[in-house]
């Protein structure tokens, strides 16, 4: 949601925080500030808008110091303004937070009666206050944050610079995600890793209820409550260049482009060919275990959804075990019934989204046994999970999740051959057929982006589009919904996905000229129902785009069609899923959206 960076260490930080913001911008970008003790007094530097405003600001007014902390912001508790910006001050205490303190209207109910002045409409402000009342009781700045953490409720990520104690920053995590670090003699601590890797690939991940204090002399790691911590650290495996744009105008395009990779790294040492099976150790799922499941329970959110449908789908086909698909949103407040026998599968890019967090939590209280489908390891919910299956897509930066949905998509198909296999609901050569295929999609991905140019042709016909309707039936329903979902989030086109049976039950009597309607079109057994779709759109004089295989069974009736390679029916998704990708990406760079950043949207959503 929000991004916070610290350093302790020699050289001269200012830039450097800014430049490790640069890298966290995605969390959150609607204001950014540093913070930097110079040996005798802090210096704050505050703007809102896009960080290049703070950049600007610094460059104008330079602020000298090697120890400080930043922030980059996604609006939650008072308006984008520099008012309430990050880092907050308070007397000799600055700090920056990402997370909602749940309990912050009694707190300032309370400090505002104790006389303390606030100067911002932040929930953060309440931490800043709470750390210098303690220091003013002559409490440490460890201590003093020890005590102020013993009155908050809710997640934060912190990170405390006090104007008394200059060579020392005190970071905690609770719900919220924070990584240290030690390179060049220094300590850093961040929101994540991309703000960490110009320095080091080795990071340790804070639990929550732990707090760091970082000195000159390294990073002291222990619990709130004072035990030590001893963590080995994770090696990330992300290159800085991967986390860079890499040449293409945008992440997102960049991103899209790097599927086929991907899943070649998500597949890459879990499938057995000879023996048609999935070795995926951290699934932890043995035989005795997938006999045993009754059921599989999938959660998500947003495009995490769309995979967690898709994976509804192949487990029913494949492992021929019940599953249901939930919004994890919805689970979580609606007296879900769960069962030991449920295998509760969190599909999630970040594995910190709130909701997917809270709804693993509620599953696993019930008995169920949960496994993470995420891509960031070490993140809150692949920690609190039973087991995790990694997607290898690498950091995504772009806020509309492109290659780690289909990452996500093949960790599905791994998941459902594994199961089958386990349960003998999948025979051996059916499986072998299967993963042979699966290793040559990311060829069939590759052929498909070939067609970017031929999609951007199309998307200028349907730039000035108001509204669109994407159509799909079985695996290929999830790809609808999430081709619709990445055309409104990125060029702010309303746009809806329907399983194609129901366009004659309500959607439509919205066809006419003026609606582009998508229709996936993959050779597979519902092929001639969807064509029956295409000629219900056609008579109503509605425009369709096609995404076939065969491009003969469009000609006639699509205005435009994009063909792309035939794989087994149900990898299908990570193929056209391709096209869609591309053409909310051209409509969106025509109309001049902010594609990697869009309007009101972040990467990661910590809160409720
Ligand atoms: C995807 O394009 C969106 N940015 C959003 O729907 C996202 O998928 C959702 O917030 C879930 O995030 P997660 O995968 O990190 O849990």
């Amino acid at each position: 949601m929000c991004g916070i960076i610290a350093y302790v260490g020699t050289r001269p930080c200012a830039q450097l925080l800014i430049d490790g913001l640069r890298k966290l911008e995605y969390r959150g970008y609607d204001s950014a500030g540093v913070a930097v003790h110079n040996g005798k007094e802090i210096t704050v530097r505050r703007a809102a808008g896009k960080l290049s405003t703070l950049q600007d600001l610094v460059d104008r007014e330079p602020v000298a110091g090697t120890v400080g902390i930043g922030h980059t912001r996604w609006a939650t508790h008072g308006p984008p303004s520099e008012r309430n910006a990050h880092p907050h001050v308070s007397g000799r205490v600055a700090v920056v937070h990402n997370g909602i303190i749940e309990n912050h209207v009694e707190l300032k109910h309370k400090l505002t009666s104790l006389g303390r002045v606030f100067t911002s409409d932040t929930d953060t402000e309440i931490v800043a206050h709470l750390v210098d009342m303690a220091m003013g009781r002559g409490l440490s700045l460890v201590e003093a944050v020890r005590d102020s953490l013993r009155e908050l409720r809710g997640a934060y990520a912190i990170a405390v610079l006090a104007k008394d104690d200059p060579t020392t920053i005190v970071v905690a995590k609770h719900a919220s995600p924070l990584v240290l670090a030690l390179a060049d003699g220094a300590v850093l601590a961040a929101s994540d890793v991309p703000a960490i890797l110009a320095h080091t690939r080795e990071v340790v991940f804070l639990e929550d209820g732990e707090i760091a204090t970082l000195t000159q002399s390294g990073a002291k790691l222990e619990t709130v409550s004072g035990e030590a911590v001893v963590r080995e650290p994770t090696t990330i495996r992300w290159s800085l260049v991967q986390a860079e744009r890499g040449g293409y105008k945008h992440f997102m395009l960049k991103e899209i482009h790097e599927q086929p990779r991907a899943i070649e790294d998500t597949l890459r040492g879990r499938v057995q060919l000879e023996t048609g099976s999935c070795i995926a150790d951290e699934i932890g799922i043995a035989e005795p275990e997938a006999r045993a499941i009754q059921r599989v329970v999938l959660l998500a959110c947003g495009t995490s959804f769309h995979a967690a449908m898709y994976g509804r789908y192949l487990i029913e086909q494949l492992a021929r075990v019940p599953a249901v698909v939930d919004l994890a949103s919805e689970f979580r407040y609606r007296e879900p019934v769960v069962a030991p026998g449920d295998l509760v599968i969190a599909v999630s890019q970040s594995g910190e989204t709130a909701d997917t967090l809270a709804a693993l939590k509620e599953a696993k209280r019930q008995g169920a046994r949960v496994l993470a489908v995420v891509n960031v390891q070490g993140s809150a919910i692949a920690r609190a999970a039973d087991g995790v299956l990694y997607t290898h897509a690498g950091p995504e930066i772009g806020v509309a999740s492109t290659k780690c949905f289909t990452a996500q998509l093949a960790a599905m198909a791994l998941v459902s051959v594994h199961i089958g296999r386990a349960r003998g609901a999948l025979s051996e050569s059916r499986a072998k057929e299967l993963l042979e295929e699966l290793v040559r999609v990311p060829e069939k991905m590759r052929a498909a982006l070939e067609q970017d140019a031929a999609v951007q042709l199309i998307s200028r016909e349907l730039v000035s589009a108001q509204n669109a309707l994407f159509l799909g039936r079985g695996v290929s329903c999830p790809v609808a919904l999430e081709g619709a979902l990445k055309l409104k989030e990125i060029s702010y086109v309303h746009a809806e996905g329907y399983a194609g049976g129901e366009m004659k039950h309500g959607p439509l009597a919205l066809v006419d000229r003026s609606m582009p309607v998508v229709c996936l079109l993959p050779d597979d057994p519902s092929l001639e129902k969807m064509l029956s779709n295409v000629q219900e759109v056609r008579a109503r004089d509605g425009r369709v785009l096609a995404i076939v295989n065969d491009p003969a069974c469009a000609t006639a009736l699509a205005q435009w069609s994009i063909t792309v390679p035939k794989t087994a029916p149900e990898f299908s998704p990570l193929v056209t899923t391709i096209p869609l990708q591309l053409l909310s990406y051209h409509v969106a760079d025509q109309r001049g959206t902010d594609v990697d950043q869009p309007r009101n949207l972040a990467k990661t959503v910590t809160v409720e």
